[in-house]
């Protein structure tokens, strides 16, 4: 009696014990998800497609897709800000891996450590060690990414250049020379947008101009922004700014890009999420309605940036933001997602025959180039420094004083602690 007693005991705790993680699976969430992003309008449908996986996943849940547009979340910072401060944080919001979060929302103490989700999704080994470095310190790891971006890619359409009769410059020695030649055919030769495109472009220019070894002692404080190595760099800079269409200001990066679709500019430097713009927007295909390379004076290196999404402190639906991360970080949501995005995907173990003509040359690239930071999309310098260098960038536009430019910016690296 007291034997079967012990036995169905037993035999009761182990169904008992098979049965609480199917109860845990079972939990339906339910509720609201608000996800915070800059990817409104043209830049949404690749967001839309992770928003339809979680909503395959997670039927119940509410998702409130809260986006403000603006390239490169130059009004999206600040309404984040906002909300961050005021306590009412959405549940998951997009931020650019490295320094743009690192040294704002987690210097802040306002982020969660996602360290457990790295570890129970296999995401340690799944994405590359340098960038889990990325997004990480000593304390934790503060947000999943979902791609890698390319910045310094120069666009173009391949029958308009040999309408034209010019081909795509590898130097902006070549560039500076096939210019006047647009020019007099009426063609604007390098279509820029609003400021944030400007420093884009000054990345680039600046990567051709200094090197990747001295790009990165600028970050490493090894090189001063007075130095004059970038003086030159800021010189070089304003030449090809002469080149450039004079309404850029009121322009969005996209209708920069229209311009070159149209026949109107020959050329523009913005990052891959162009490519995903032609492709997915517009219908073009790589290779043939549009062509790339690297930016003048960059062949080999490769300057990267990642969008990641954190959660923070104080999320108002902390498990559904979990399972939104847990999607983001997978196989399925990145495969999913970077085609469309016009990027190419974080994990190591991507599926590249779901990638087009142009991601798949991306793909390559950065598994063999020299990789860098960029400045412009948070990867390379904090938000003090980010946001100084919009003004320093007002300044330079308006008075093209190179020298002026340079003492300004150490200034604000020094303001900005860079390198300490
Ligand atoms: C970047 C972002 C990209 C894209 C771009 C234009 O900062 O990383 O994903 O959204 O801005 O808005």
């Amino acid at each position: 009696m007291k034997q079967s007693l012990i036995k169905f005991c037993l035999v009761f705790a182990a169904v008992m014990l098979l049965a609480v993680p199917q109860v845990s699976q079972a939990k339906e969430l339910k509720g609201d998800l608000e996800i915070f992003s800059w990817w409104a309008g043209d830049e949404g449908p690749a967001l839309q497609a992770l928003i339809g996986i979680y909503k395959g996943q997670n039927p119940k849940v509410k998702v409130i897709d809260a986006t403000v547009t603006g390239g490169s979340g130059v009004n999206a910072k600040a309404v984040l800000k906002t909300r961050m401060l005021g306590g009412e944080p959405p549940d998951s919001f997009q931020v650019h891996a490295g320094q743009e979060l690192i040294g704002t929302w987690v210097k802040a103490d306002r982020m969660e450590d996602l360290t457990f989700l790295f570890k129970e999704q296999g995401w340690m080994d799944a994405f590359p060690k340098g960038l889990v470095k990325l997004i990480g310190t000593d304390k934790g790891i503060w947000s999943v990414p979902v791609n890698i971006h390319r910045s310094n890619v120069m666009w173009y359409i391949p029958a308009n250049l040999k309408k034209w009769g010019v081909e795509a410059p590898k130097s902006w020695n070549d560039f500076l020379k096939i210019a006047p030649k647009l020019q007099k055919q009426g063609i604007v030769p390098l279509a820029l947008a609003q400021n944030w495109t400007a420093n884009h472009l000054w990345e680039s220019v600046a990567l051709a101009s200094l090197g990747a070894d001295n790009w990165e002692a600028l970050w490493s404080g090894k090189l001063k922004f007075n130095s004059p190595e970038v003086i030159k760099a800021w010189e070089l800079f304003g030449k090809v700014l002469q080149y450039t269409n004079k309404d850029a200001a009121s322009l969005s990066w996209q209708q920069a890009t229209d311009m070159v679709i149209d026949g109107r500019a020959a050329f523009n430097i913005m990052g891959d999420w162009a490519a995903g713009y032609m492709v997915t927007t517009k219908k073009m295909a790589p290779g043939k309605d549009f062509g790339w390379a690297a930016s003048p004076d960059t062949a080999g290196e490769f300057m990267f940036l990642a969008d990641s999404f954190g959660l923070p402190k104080g999320a108002p639906h902390r498990d559904n933001a979990i399972a939104w991360l847990k999607v983001l970080g997978s196989k399925e949501g990145s495969d999913t997602f970077n085609p469309l995005k016009g990027s190419i995907s974080a994990r190591k173990d991507t599926d590249l025959s779901k990638y087009n003509g142009y991601l798949q040359s991306a793909a390559k690239d950065f598994g063999k180039d020299r990789v860098v930071a960029s400045l412009a999309h948070g990867a390379a310098a904090n938000e003090t420094f980010m946001g100084g260098f919009a003004q320093v960038m007002e300044m330079f536009l308006k008075t093209k004083n190179a020298k002026a430019t340079a003492m300004a910016c150490q200034q604000l690296a020094d303001k900005a602690k860079i390198g300490k």
